[in-house]
């Protein structure tokens, strides 16, 4: 049996305020979460939606440097860009807080002072690089150097960037610090940490064998992380920007970024509900979900947790955390540093008034259980094709003929003739399915049985053609048009969690009310856009509201006929007979070539930048030059041009082709490392050029006469050398 809870409580992984929000953290986090926030409010659910800003750790600290200003200009500055995206997009949290806040530095420090005092840390002493110029401890990304994979000369001390290599400082060639340029040295340093190892049991029991329900992303993550074995993790560093460890002796060192972060979580909804904050994470009866992307999956899942539990004084425990995948840009992984992203302040302001239409995008082609690809072009034709073409177009056509025959009142529904009955019939089983997928976190599976409604009604009214039946039955027109109508309100709850900006379109255009909620104004609705002149005053008949919820939840108004609570889904008679409707307005507008290929544009030069770079980036790294030779030394060696004529993979390899060649002198074969690179199909009728005169070798069973000239990059990628122009076979070089 399902536990039935009476609140949810929804946190979202709070943002690193060291860059702008982009595409891949809404379609990871923000939009599900939304969406999923959304829904419970319509069903009359008492839900907190809980965020902030992410304002500590190294990053934060090194961009503060790199732009001249100090760690607090560099949080105050994007906190505010990314609380202004969240809101331009609907995403209206109840509250956005910060882990900059008194609020948050007091309780995070007494959340560590309480583990530490109860003896729930070890100390462990360790040597750490530090910076004898600067006098300070250096974390890893702090030491720059050569990677020993691939020679890039900007490799940090934790990754390099170039060749995705993890790396540790000591692997790093002519390793430097990059506050002062200076050779780090170890140092001896003591640190607290959290023994993870003492919660592997409990950990598998409540994960492993409780919660088999989690996505399987989640779960094999959590269950590789455990059969892996766990280790103590340091809950503090060496750092002068976080909250300080609140422990004598201890200055100069902060809480690590991952400690304090989540516990930002409960001090966010302390700072919110100061006197009632520990009924949201302390009741068994609150249901907590914790909306992530794939690379928080351990810290949610096995760290806080540990941290949660190591606590006690009955905090709950999450009851799921979806967590989602991956998304890329136009087949490349999003990256803030090469600005490879779609960023969502940008967006906002290149499409204004078309913030559903990404909030749409995203869940349509949401990376829920693989990652997945953003693309301008999918983008606009999901836009035309979808929104435009079948909820815009439905709607528009269905309130317009509305207008056009019966001066905007909604018609009289006659006797209803089957296909009435069996279009109707359908929202039904829809609402049911799309309830299930939401509740379960499938939300492009949602979004489908919504869009489905609209499908539906596009085929109803062009199959019914009230245009034509007009000319002759203006009873079955009216019924035709009342049930688009009652379809059209379909779509009004349906889509709410989904496009709410369009959503308060089209009720204004049904003249329908929109839930309000006592005291505190719209909680269905994107913020600030209440007073849109909506008639009725009638509100929404929900279920019953709850403590707190009570500010929250729209009012109960039993059977009101222009409500649009999530119960009315499906019921056929949502608009009466007579309502008048609002003018008609477009719900979606179509996007241009023009408007994609802007972005494309901007996506070319990062592309066409990025190649340069890299360019130049191999030619720094030319290998040097060989000792010299003598001309006779060049002159043993028979190079001459040849063409393949056939070209076959060597079984059981990886790397080898087995080429025939014409040779000009003979046909012979030649077997070929290259396989890495080129298809046999890409060889066959190519000229190449080969040493000729190499002793034969036999490899893997075949007789390889000569070799092919290749140039090797140094990347270490490979190319064969062709003539520029084709010459005879057999032609000697040199
Ligand atoms: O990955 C990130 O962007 C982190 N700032 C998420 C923190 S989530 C939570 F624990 F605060
Ligand atoms: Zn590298």
């Amino acid at each position: 049996m399902e536990k039935k809870f009476k609140r949810t409580l929804v946190t979202c992984a709070l943002p690193y305020a060291n860059g702008p929000v982009h595409i891949g953290h809404l379609a990871g986090v923000y939009v599900p979460a939304d969406i999923y926030v959304r829904y419970l409010r319509l069903r009359g659910e008492d839900v907190l939606y809980v965020c902030g800003s992410d304002e500590h750790g190294v990053p934060i600290t090194i961009k503060a440097r790199q732009q001249g200003c100090s760690p607090q200009d560099i949080v105050d500055k994007y906190h505010k860009i990314i609380d202004g995206s969240f809101k331009a997009l609907g995403i209206n949290f109840d509250i956005y807080g910060r882990t900059s806040s008194k609020v948050h530095e007091k309780n995070a420090a007494q959340f560590f002072r309480k583990l530490y005092d109860e003896g729930k840390f070890v100390t462990r002493e360790s040597e750490q690089y530090y910076d004898p110029e600067a006098k300070t401890f250096l974390a890893d990304r702090y030491i720059v150097g050569t990677c020993p994979k691939c020679g890039n000369e900007g490799a940090y001390g934790d990754q390099c960037e170039k060749c995705g290599s993890t790396l540790s400082p000591e692997e790093l060639i002519n390793p430097h610090s990059r506050l002062s340029g200076a050779e780090p040295v170890k140092r001896k340093t003591t640190h607290w940490y959290l023994p993870l190892q003492d919660y592997e049991g409990w950990l598998r029991e409540w994960i492993l064998e409780g919660h088999k329900e989690w996505r399987s992303n989640v779960y094999g993550q959590v269950k590789s992380w455990l059969d892996g074995g766990l280790q103590p993790r340091a809950v503090t560093r060496d750092l002068d920007w976080g909250v300080p460890v609140p422990v004598e002796g201890a200055e100069g060192k902060v809480l690590y970024v991952w400690f304090d972060a989540p516990i930002g979580y409960i001090s966010n909804t302390m700072e919110l509900l100061p006197d009632s904050w520990e009924k949201w994470w302390k009741s068994p009866d609150t249901k907590l979900v914790h909306f992530i992307g794939k690379d928080n999956i351990v810290f949610h899942c096995i760290v806080f947790p540990a941290m949660l539990k190591a606590y006690g004084d009955g905090f709950i425990l999450p009851e799921n955390v979806p967590a989602n995948e991956f998304l890329n840009l136009e087949g490349d992984k999003i990256s803030t540093s090469r600005g490879w992203a779609v960023w969502a302040h940008e967006y906002v302001q290149d499409f204004p008034g078309k913030e559903d239409v990404l909030r749409y995008v995203l869940t349509a082609n949401a990376p829920e259980t693989k990652d997945n690809d953003f693309s301008w072009k999918e983008f606009q034709t999901r836009n035309n094709s979808e929104l435009v073409a079948i909820f815009g177009n439905f709607v528009n056509r269905a309130v317009v003929l509305t207008h056009k025959y019966f001066e905007g009142r909604v018609p009289a529904a006659g006797e209803l003739a089957e296909v009435d009955r069996e279009t109707l019939a359908e929202v039904p089983a829809l609402r049911e399915s799309l309830e299930k997928n939401i509740e379960n976190y499938r939300f492009r599976e949602a979004l489908k049985d919504a869009m489905q409604i609209a499908r539906l009604g596009n085929k109803y009214i062009s199959d019914s053609e009230p245009w034509k039946v007009a000319k002759t039955d203006m009873a079955r027109t009216g019924t035709i048009l009342n049930v688009c109508l009652q379809l059209c309100a379909d779509l009004a709850i349906a889509f709410e969690p989904f496009t709410p900006f369009a959503c308060e379109r089209l009720r204004r255009m049904l003249n329908l009310n929109r839930p309000t909620a006592r005291g505190k104004g719209p909680v269905c609705g994107p913020q600030g856009a209440a007073s849109t002149g909506i008639a009725s005053p009638e509100t929404c008949a929900g279920p019953a509201v709850t403590e707190e919820g009570q500010d929250r939840l729209p009012e109960k108004v039993a059977g009101s006929a222009s409500s649009v609570c999530w119960d009315s889904l499906g019921a056929a008679d949502i608009l009466p007979e007579g309502h008048q409707l609002g003018e008609a307005e477009l719900l979606f507008e179509k996007i241009d070539d023009a408007a994609i290929q802007k972005q494309l544009d901007r996506l070319a030069e990062i592309r066409a930048q990025k190649e340069a770079e890299a360019k130049a980036e191999l030619a720094k790294h030319v290998t040097p030059q060989k000792e010299e030779c003598t001309f006779d030394d060049f002159g043993k060696m028979d190079i001459r041009t040849a063409t393949v004529l056939e070209a076959e993979r060597v079984p059981k390899t990886d790397k080898l082709l087995k080429l025939t060649i014409d040779t000009g002198i003979d046909r012979r074969v030649i077997v070929s490392g290259i396989a890495e690179y080129y298809t046999p199909e890409d060889m066959v009728g190519r000229q190449i050029c080969i040493l000729a005169n190499l002793k034969p070798r036999v490899i893997k069973g075949i007789e390889s006469k000569g070799m092919i000239l290749m140039a090797r990059q140094n990347d270490g990628t490979m190319r064969f050398i062709t003539p520029q122009e084709t010459v005879v076979n057999g032609a000697e070089i040199g």
